[in-house]
C-alpha cells in the first residue's frame, strides 16, 4: 500500500546558503508544499524561502496554504484551551495534507532546524495520533543558535559544561541552576538586562542575512547599547528576530 511521504526540511535561519546539499537533493523530490501561515509572515522570510526553491527546484511543484489558528496567550482554562487550539491545527495541517496524492512527497519548509522551537514535528505527531497515515522525514537544517556562535566566532558550550536554551520569559523569571551558558530565544522583553552585570553576552539580530547585527560584551557595558541598537532595527524593518548567548565564567 502507498505511503504519503513528508519532508520536513530545516532551510537554516536565514542564510539561503545555510541549506544543506541533503536539502537541496530533498527539494529535487517534493510535490507540495505545505505553508502553515501565522498571518504575520515577514516578507523578507517568506522572500527567502521563493528564492531558495526559484534557485533549486527545476521540477513542477504545487503550493498549498493554510491558516494557523490564533492561540489564547491568557486563557482562563489552559489545559481546556491548548487541547482545542491543538485540535482546530491539526484539522488545518490534516486539510493541507488532503491535498497530497498517494504516491506524492510533500514538504514543510522549517525555519533554522525542525528540533528548535517549531511545532511543525508535534503537529504531524499529533495527526498520527489521530489517525492519519503518512511517513515523516526530518532534514536538520543550520539553527538561529549556531548562526550566532558562528557570527561571534564562540563555542556555545565552555570545556566540559553543559548549556541551556531557553526562552527570553524563563530567563526574566530567574537564571537556570546548574549553567553557567544560557542560549535565549525568542524574548521581546529584553530579559538579559535582568542577570549580574558581569556575565558577558553575545547578541545576534537577522543572523545569516544582509542586515546581521552582531554585540557582545560585559552586559553592564553593553546592554544599554543592545536595547537601542534593537529598538532602531526594529523599528527601520518593523519586524525583529535576535538570539543571544549568556556565560558566567
Ligand atoms: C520560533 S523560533 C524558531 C527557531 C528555529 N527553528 C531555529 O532553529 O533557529 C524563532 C526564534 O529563533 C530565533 N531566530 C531565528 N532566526 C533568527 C535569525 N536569523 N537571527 C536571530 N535570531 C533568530 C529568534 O530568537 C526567534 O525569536
Amino acid at each position: 500500500m502507498p505511503v504519503r511521504k513528508i519532508l520536513v526540511i530545516g532551510i537554516g535561519a536565514g542564510n539561503p546558503d545555510h541549506l544543506t546539499v541533503q536539502a537541496v537533493k530533498a527539494l529535487q523530490t517534493v510535490d507540495v508544499y505545505f505553508v502553515l501561515d501565522k498571518g504575520s509572515a515577514k516578507q523578507e522570510l517568506v522572500d527567502l524561502r521563493a528564492s531558495i526553491l526559484a534557485e533549486h527546484v527545476t521540477r513542477p511543484y504545487r503550493w498549498v496554504e493554510g491558516r494557523d489558528p490564533e492561540r489564547d496567550r491568557n486563557p482562563t482554562d489552559y489545559r481546556a484551551t491548548i487541547d482545542a487550539w491543538r485540535r482546530d491545527r491539526a484539522d488545518v495541517v490534516r486539510g493541507l495534507l488532503s491535498e497530497l496524492g498517494e504516491d506524492e512527497v510533500g514538504a514543510f519548509l522549517v525555519w533554522g532546524d525542525p528540533s528548535l522551537y517549531d511545532s511543525t514535528l508535534a503537529i504531524l505527531d499529533d495527526l498520527l495520533a489521530r489517525g492519519e497515515s503518512f511517513e515523516v522525514e526530518v532534514i536538520p537544517g543550520v539553527t538561529s543558535v549556531a548562526a550566532l556562535t558562528a557570527g561571534h566566532r564562540v563555542s556555545l558550550n565552555q570545556v566540559g559544561k553543559p548549556v541551556q536554551i531557553t526562552t527570553g520569559r524563563r530567563l526574566a523569571a530567574g537564571w537556570p541552576s546548574d549553567v553557567d551558558d544560557v542560549a535565549v530565544m525568542l524574548d521581546a522583553t529584553y530579559s538579559f538586562e535582568g542577570v549580574d552585570p558581569d556575565t558577558w553576552i553575545y547578541w545576534g539580530a537577522y543572523l545569516g542575512m544582509p542586515d546581521e547585527i552582531l554585540v557582545s560584551g560585559r552586559v553592564g557595558d553593553v546592554a544599554a547599547r543592545i536595547r537601542e541598537v534593537r529598538d532602531e532595527a526594529r523599528a527601520r524593518k518593523g519586524w525583529i528576530m535576535d538570539t543571544y548567548l549568556l556565560r558566567r565564567s
